[in-house]
């Protein structure tokens, strides 16, 4: 038997449902079991030997995503608002990913910000698990490992907490937040709306549109969602992933990583690391800002690759519009014309985040398909 078969034997040999409905019952996720001192992963982390050979040779090195410096933008919209404007859009069309300092936001608080979800994770057990759900819909504050943990091809290896402000119009009641973590959170809240309404206008700048314009569409009544993710040190990084190839769910996502590294991006067919810069910001693109600029920006690709130095913190802040069963978005009228028809029907955010529920991370850039006007033939 040659090792791919040998793999794929051992792959299908074992009680795959049985090993992740253990691992799920235990509420205690990957941490679980790395403090149970185990020394190989659990058969449901390791990716498809094919999967993992696909990526040999993937790698680019002495390329970075873009720098943007906001020090010198102000409030108005003068010469420097178009430059730094049209820098986004160039790192928007070539990366999908750009990172910003002398953001304003302090950098105290990102310090803050990441301790304190490390301590939400590295806190006892049984207030942990309190938090542990599947039940992504409806609560606000949870935690848990994979949300596709049972759609996904192989676990990967990394917990979340997250804070869902989706439905409640972007409130969050103070009582459901972890003491642990429960002022930082609410301290962090503002200056993401500010950095965020300030991106959102620089790109409706850069396309040429009302500087309002992608602000007003994205924040609603100041919708947002954050995941906060704890990638340990893994014994067997080279078999499993810290997070699953992906686009985000959302117009733009902030995000902040601490010093570890192990994000990565998809560009020009090559996997590039997002070196941590500290006291910088990442900013990413999603696929809701795709739809409604008509592709003119692309949600980018991306990755986290599972290390042995850890744990590694990253904190999500996603902008994903207000949660609305109405089918609101589409393609923004001024950017399409009779030679760039939509490429997108109308849908609304429900949609849009209902989907990204019902599939592994992986199968999330799919779901583009799913709202292209050709998928239906007839436009509706
Ligand atoms: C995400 C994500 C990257 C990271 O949560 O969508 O891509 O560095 N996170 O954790
Ligand atoms: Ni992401």
């Amino acid at each position: 038997m040659d090792t791919q078969n040998a793999i794929n034997e051992t792959q299908s040999s074992y009680d795959r449902i049985g090993e992740l409905k253990a691992f799920d019952e235990g509420k205690l996720g990957v941490k679980g079991l790395v403090d149970a001192g185990i020394k190989k992963i659990p058969n449901m982390f390791i990716r498809p030997l094919e999967d993992r050979l696909k990526d040999f040779g993937t790698s680019s090195k002495n390329k970075s995503v873009p720098i943007i410096d906001f020090a010198s933008l102000s409030d108005e919209n003068n010469d420097r608002t178009a430059e730094i404007a049209k820098e986004i859009i160039v790192a928007s069309k070539e990366w999908g990913f750009f990172q910003v300092i002398n953001h304003g936001v302090p950098e105290e608080l990102l310090e803050k910000m990441i301790d304190r979800c490390r301590m939400f994770h590295e806190q006892d057990a049984e207030m942990k698990k309190k938090f542990y759900t599947r039940d992504f819909q409806s609560k606000s504050v949870y935690f848990f490992s994979n949300h596709d943990l049972y759609k996904s091809k192989a676990a990967c290896w990394r917990d979340t907490f997250y804070v869902n402000a989706r439905h409640t119009g972007g409130e969050v009641d103070p009582k459901e937040l972890p003491p642990i973590c429960k002022d930082v959170i609410l301290e962090y809240i503002n200056p993401m709306h500010k950095l965020g309404d300030r991106i959102l206008m620089l790109i409706s700048i850069g396309l040429g549109l009302e500087s309002e314009c992608l602000g007003n569409m994205a924040k609603g009544t100041k919708s947002w969602s954050i995941a906060n993710n704890y990638y340990l040190a893994c014994p067997e990084p080279e078999l499993t992933m810290g997070t699953d190839a992906h686009v985000d769910t959302s117009f733009i996502t902030i995000l902040l990583q601490d010093s570890i590294g192990g994000l990565q991006v998809l560009h020009e067919n090559k996997w590039v690391d997002i070196e941590p810069v500290t006291g910088g910001l990442i900013i990413n693109f999603g696929n809701i800002l795709q739809m409604i600029t008509n592709d003119m920006i692309k949600g980018a690709c991306h990755r986290v690759i599972a290390k042995s130095a850890g744990p590694r913190l990253s904190v999500a802040f996603f902008f994903s519009g207000v949660f609305s069963s109405e089918k609101i978005h589409g393609p923004i009228k001024e950017l399409t014309s009779e030679d760039n028809p939509s490429i997108y029907r109308k849908f609304s955010t429900e949609e849009i985040i209902k989907s990204f529920f019902s599939k592994s991370l992986e199968e999330v850039g799919d779901n583009l398909d799913y709202f292209k006007l050709k998928y239906h033939g007839d436009g509706n």
